[in-house]
């Protein structure tokens, strides 16, 4: 390595751990239900997304195994080669019934298909508007692209109605449920600003779908309006990983053209494709899920309210706000110790002074799990 590359690396590791906002990846060993396993040390996961607990759920496993015995592992191409096949097939139809939708292409995760959309769909002089604390994939798609971006305030109509002038071809991005804080954006409002203005509207539902509605629909649940592209992840809630796009015949034969990370990356294997057209029907059928979440959040929220510190929200997506990055860690560490896992999310993932603890609650946990992490917490927030 160049000096002058190992002297910016070594600055940049530096800052980072200066500041309390170094990262580093932890392995673990098994998962079963709610516990996971870390460093030989079993703690109940209060991190993960897996909000309906399919991830390790035995039917899942069956299909996906079964499918592994019909096709193989890997699909063994990029879709417009020969990765394409009748498992990945049937799952896009079966979205596309779902959510309404006359098409959907399906990714390899959600941050290459919110790029794909952004970078092929949006040309230079176009304005593309999103909500100032959208994922990092579609803000870094916004700084990237050609088109010209501006920030709307969270959640504010108000504010995204002023950048609204009909002049130029406008795109609007936002999250349904944003990732760090749990709070739910005004679908419905948005999507009327958009059909007044004829811009295109964009939701990532990548938080949502699974979890809102009565039968899973996410954000599709939240409004009469369709928007123009819907992006789901399978990451969350299907329990899996990968994405699609839902769209119309149109945008949907463009991305087919022109999406490079759609048309230059392998396809995900059959057998992949086969689980999730399975984790899709035991979310529009298996509503306990949904309820069981409803309920243990009722759950937290009562236990804890005394401390002000939970934001109350109506998804599973708890944050806990420390505001100093220090202080999300001791507390963070403090749980560790009493066998929590809760990840220390901190800035740049979040703003300044906003560092939290992401709780998040799924399926999968028992409400003796809940009652453990309630008291835990009371417990640490004294000796901190
Ligand atoms: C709102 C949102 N969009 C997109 C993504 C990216 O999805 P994936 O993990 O499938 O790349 C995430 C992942 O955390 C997310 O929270």
């Amino acid at each position: 390595m160049t000096q002058a590359f190992k002297t910016r690396i070594e600055a940049a590791l530096n800052a980072r751990k200066d500041q309390a906002l170094f990262r580093t990846v932890h392995a673990f060993d098994s998962v079963k239900q709610s516990q996971i396993s870390i460093d030989g040390r079993s703690y109940i996961n209060f991190s993960s997304n897996d909000y309906l607990g399919l991830a390790s759920s035995d039917e899942l496993k069956i299909a996906y195994q079964d499918s592994v015995t019909k096709y193989g592992i890997g699909s063994g191409a990029s879709p417009l080669v020969t990765g394409h096949s009748t498992p990945h097939r049937s799952l896009e139809s079966q979205l596309c019934e779902w959510l309404g939708y006359s098409r959907a292409l399906l990714f390899g995760s959600g941050f290459s298909a919110n790029q794909a959309v952004l970078f092929t769909l949006l040309e230079k002089g176009d304005l593309l508007l999103q909500d100032r604390l959208n994922h990092a994939s579609l803000i870094e798609a916004g700084h990237l692209g050609p088109a010209n971006m501006r920030r709307f305030k969270h959640n504010d109509m108000e504010d995204l109605s002023r950048y609204l002038n009909g002049s130029q071809n406008t795109l609007v991005a936002t999250e349904s449920v944003f990732s760090m804080d749990g709070d739910i954006a005004p679908i419905d409002a948005l999507l009327e600003h958009c059909r007044a203005s004829q811009s295109w509207s964009m939701i990532d539902d990548a938080h949502g779908i699974g979890v809102l509605g009565e039968d899973g629909r996410g954000a599709r649940s939240l409004s009469e309006h369709r928007p123009d592209i819907l992006v789901i992840t399978f990451g969350k809630a299907f329990g899996l990983n990968g994405a699609a796009v839902l769209c119309g015949d149109d945008i949907a034969d463009y991305l087919t053209q022109f999406a490079r990370h759609y048309i230059y990356s392998t396809a995900m294997s059959p057998a992949h494709a086969s689980a999730l057209s399975k984790a899709a029907s035991m979310i529009q059928t298996q509503h306990w899920r949904r309820e069981k979440l409803f309920d243990l959040s009722e759950q937290l929220h009562n236990k804890v309210s005394d401390l002000h510190c939970l934001v109350e929200t109506k998804t599973p997506i708890k944050p806990w706000l420390c505001g100093e990055s220090n202080n999300a860690i001791d507390l963070s560490n403090a749980l560790k110790e009493q066998g929590i896992w809760t990840t220390a999310i901190r800035p740049p993932t979040v703003p300044k002074n906003s560092a939290r603890l992401r709780i998040t609650l799924s399926a999968a946990h028992h409400e003796s799990d809940i009652d453990t992490l309630s008291y835990s917490l009371m417990r640490s927030m004294e000796a901190l």
